[in-house]
């Protein structure tokens, strides 16, 4: 196991290029089950879950080819097991998104159960639900779900008691296929689900209500394969847009979407940092005092919870400020917040709601990552601390962070990459 090894306290200043997003990404691979001949995905980040899900989707009897400018080939035609294993299930939770596509092209599937998450319980009950109204019998046994069609899928009305991202793309792949029309109601609008949705529009699929609560998904009979590129990650360019407001400098961000982050820009706009955006990047400058500000994390297009770590590490440095950060989406997801008070915060924790109190800054230590995002924010703590912090368990931002050391390196970091 590698450990991250930061010299905190230096300014940030140069050019960033941001990668593929890996929640999009994810579903994008998945889709490609759903039609035979070869897919072309471009932009497809270098990340532990993209080479999950590309072995997943091998151990089906798919071709997966990755090259290193982020080209990878998908060839479906050969799809000779329909069962996805607790071994690959238990590395990644959106593995559960090969049911949908695997329902849709077979009628049958087997997943393995996600099972406990560090962030919280973390159900799949809306994807079954949804799937079950849609003609799909399910049992559970030995830790996994049976899926089998009864008869044809069927569109059908759709309606989440919370806008689910992976569960909306789950139910969009099932209804592509599906005789007759499905609606979504209360869909996720994520701008990952808006790749999902022009991707299998351009294989030929009827789905009218991008970017919208109400997806209506017209059944066809069948996709064709297609070239399709993942958007920019928006939380990989809201990370380091973070690191420069804590650590200070001058940094464009480059090929990310601005409009993506409209609540996180308002924020750091808020907590004192200039941001000036261009049409696909962002430049941010500290250039004075860091002010508090309260954060609720939301469904698109509010603040993300995949941010909430990172902004607490912001929130941590002012100067004696006081920030809410109130999280609604995952009920147990402040484990940042043990190891961030290791590096000099001041963080009560009541509820779901955080009491970050400014400290002026942070002091270097040895830290632990504990999941994707919380080892984003001590990356960030650490990168405007005072001294040496040394972060362990670093395969967690392997999951989610295309080269972050050398990315940082780029801008002026001293981060080092060793075993532990
Ligand atoms: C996706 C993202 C994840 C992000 C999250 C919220 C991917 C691969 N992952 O996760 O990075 O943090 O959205 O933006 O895209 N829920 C249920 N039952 C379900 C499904 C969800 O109760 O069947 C609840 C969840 O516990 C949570 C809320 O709904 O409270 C939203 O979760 P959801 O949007 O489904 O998260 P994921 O799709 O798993």
């Amino acid at each position: 196991m590698d450990k991250l090894v930061i010299e905190g306290g230096r300014p940030l200043f140069g050019e960033i290029s941001i990668s593929g997003a890996k929640n999009a990404a994810l579903p994008l691979i998945a889709a490609t089950l759903l039609a035979p001949g070869l897919h072309t995905l471009r932009n497809v980040p270098n990340l532990r879950d993209t080479r999950t899900i590309s072995r997943l989707l091998e151990s089906f009897g798919a071709c997966v080819t990755s090259a290193a400018d982020g080209v990878m080939t998908v060839n479906a035609d050969n799809i000779t097991n329909l069962e996805a294993s607790y071994e690959l299930v238990k590395t990644m939770r959106a593995s559960v998104l090969v049911l949908g596509p695997l329902l849709a092209r077979f009628g049958r599937a087997r997943v393995s159960l996600p099972g406990g998450c560090a962030i919280g319980a973390r159900p799949i009950d809306f994807h079954l639900q949804a799937l079950q109204k849609m003609g799909v019998r399910l049992e559970l046994a030995a830790g996994y779900v049976d899926a089998v069609v009864d008869g044809t899928l069927q569109g059908a009305p759709i309606f989440f008691d919370i806008p689910s991202v992976t569960g909306t793309e789950n139910i969009l792949m099932a209804a592509v296929l599906a005789k007759g029309t499905t609606i979504i109601k209360n869909a996720a609008r994520e701008p990952e689900v808006g790749n999902l949705v022009e991707m299998l529009q351009a294989m030929g699929a009827d789905i009218e209500g991008k970017d919208s609560d109400l997806l209506t998904v017209r059944g066809v009979s069948r996709l064709k394969a297609v070239d399709s590129s993942v958007i920019p990650d928006r939380i990989e360019t809201g990370t380091y847009l973070i690191a420069v407001g804590a650590a200070g400098g001058d940094v464009t961000v480059n090929n990310c979407r601005p409009n993506h982050l409209p609540s996180l820009l308002h924020k750091l706009r808020s907590a004192g940092l200039t941001i000036e955006e261009g049409d696909t990047s962002i430049r941010v400058v500290r250039n004075g005092p860091l002010k508090s500000v309260d954060v609720q994390t939301r469904p698109y297009p509010g603040f993300p919870t995949d941010l909430q770590a990172q902004i607490m590490a912001l929130m941590a440095m002012t100067d004696g400020g006081l920030s809410v950060i109130h999280e609604t989406i995952f009920e147990n997801r402040f484990m940042h917040v043990a190891e961030l008070l290791r590096l000099g915060a001041n963080i009560r924790v009541d509820g779901r709601s955080a009491i970050v109190k400014g400290t002026g800054g942070f002091t270097g230590a040895k830290v632990m990552a504990t999941d994707l995002r919380a080892s984003a924010s001590l990356v960030i703590a650490a990168l405007a601390a005072k001294g040496v912090t040394e972060i362990s368990r670093i395969y967690h931002l392997e999951r989610g962070y295309d080269n972050l050391a050398g990315k940082l390196r780029a801008i002026g970091a001293r981060v080092q990459q060793m075993p532990e």
